[in-house]
């Protein structure tokens, strides 16, 4: 067996995240001058299938026998594809499909014996991801000509069908099991000696950022009275440099602004969006600015004034301080943290990604990137006139702050 060449198989049930980390892996090969190929089945049942045939979800039911023989053929002509393609020049044949069954794997591994096989499992249970990645879904040419609403309708009667059949990796030689959203691996299983495993293991667990647009809500009428935290909107100054924004932003392409739950990013978010061709605004509670407890609308000198303890013992240790009733800097971090990998996963065929967010939590953002100590990370300058460009791909870090005006 020829150790050099390799078969990688997607697994896992529908809207888990397969084919873009197939696209990750294809492109990570490809920088390192490792010739890669995907062999996605979806795509060549829509090639060959009349879409009347494929929309419904009876398709994909276990017991529907003459699909399932479909089905079985497509994945066998694209077993046959990957091994002449691996017999050639080809070093990486990724088989890009569900196949959550063991049978189905079996007979992946009767037809595939020339080179071992590495399976990856994509897991990911997080509701607001799933209903969104379902969302993504109903915009298959196999939906096109459906209400939204069937269609998401179909396709979770579809997973429900996968699901029926699923068995997790187990007997497989070779596997790593993923949380598909926090990029972590839970499991894996080497019994073959496979020369790109390091290379494979540090593509699954590095978050890709090609560009991060992180920009701070514009000017709001609390801004301008210094109070923190509340709901208030943007004033005449903030909806002109959103609108600003907008105009800045319009020669890119932005396919989804991520804001907080709070007015003001989605007002700023909304003037960006406006000048986009599609863009989609998604609100995150993750991305709330830090709650301030009892002094939320307080202004900072009112808090000085009115609650001294909490103003001096804030300042002593700001990172760790949480406002009686409310957060910490510390606090923050793992719901920051959450809202950064559902906006990964969410964004990742798009070449960028933008936030809008608060003060505070764009410093959590802008921590993750800079690795500061954590007595810093409360004081991290974020202007409202200027924003963070960031890159972060295995092969380049890039950390600008611009202006858009
Ligand atoms: O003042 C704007 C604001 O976003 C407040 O809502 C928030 O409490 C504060 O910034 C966070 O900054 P700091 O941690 O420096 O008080």
């Amino acid at each position: 067996m020829n150790n050099v060449k390799l078969y990688l198989v997607m697994m896992g049930l529908p809207a888990r995240g397969k084919s873009t980390l197939a696209i990750r892996l294809r492109e990570a090969f490809q920088k390192n001058r490792i010739p890669a190929r995907i062999f996605n089945n979806g795509n060549l049942r829509r090639k060959h299938l009349p879409i009347k045939e494929t929309f419904s979800a009876d398709f994909y039911h276990p017991q529907n026998a003459e699909a399932r023989l479909l089905r079985n053929d497509f994945a066998l002509i694209n077993m046959n594809r990957a091994r002449s393609y691996l017999a050639g020049a080809g070093q990486v044949a990724i088989l890009d499909a569900a196949n959550v069954s063991r049978a189905r794997r079996m007979m992946i591994e009767e037809n595939l014996k020339d080179h071992p096989i590495l399976f990856i499992e994509c897991l990911n249970d997080d509701d607001e991801i799933l209903s969104l990645m379902i969302e993504a879904k109903t915009k298959l040419p196999e939906f096109s000509r459906m209400p939204s609403k069937k269609a998401q309708a179909e396709f979770l009667k579809r997973i429900e069908h996968y699901r029926m059949i699923y068995t997790p990796l187990r007997e497989e030689r070779n596997f790593f099991r993923l949380d598909s959203l926090q990029n972590r691996i839970f499991e894996e299983k080497l019994t073959d000696k496979i020369s790109l495993y390091l290379l494979i293991k540090d593509i699954l667990v590095t978050d890709v950022v090609k560009n991060l647009f992180l920009i701070r809500h514009t000017q709001t009428r609390h801004n301008v009275i210094d109070r923190i935290g509340g709901d208030s909107t943007l004033t005449a100054k903030g909806i002109t440099q959103a609108r600003a924004l907008g105009h800045f932003f319009q020669r890119h392409e932005i396919s989804y602004i991520f804001t907080s739950n709070k007015k003001r990013t989605i007002q700023t978010a909304r003037a960006i969006a406006e000048r986009q061709k599609y863009c989609k605004v998604i609100s995150l509670k993750e991305f709330d600015e830090i709650n301030g407890g009892i002094c939320e609308g307080l202004t900072y000198k009112d808090i000085e004034k009115n609650m001294p303890e909490v103003f001096s013992a804030r300042a002593a240790n700001k990172y760790h301080y949480a406002y009686p009733q409310g957060e910490s800097y510390a606090m923050m971090k793992p719901r920051v943290e959450t809202g950064l990998k559902k906006a990964f996963f969410l964004n990742r065929h798009a070449e960028n990604i933008m936030i809008v967010g608060h003060q505070a939590v764009n410093r959590m953002i802008l921590a993750h990137f800079l690795f500061r100590r954590d007595d810093d990370v409360p004081y991290i300058y974020i202007p409202q006139d200027q924003f963070y460009h960031i890159v972060s791909t295995q092969n380049k870090k890039l950390f600008e702050l611009k202006p858009y005006a």
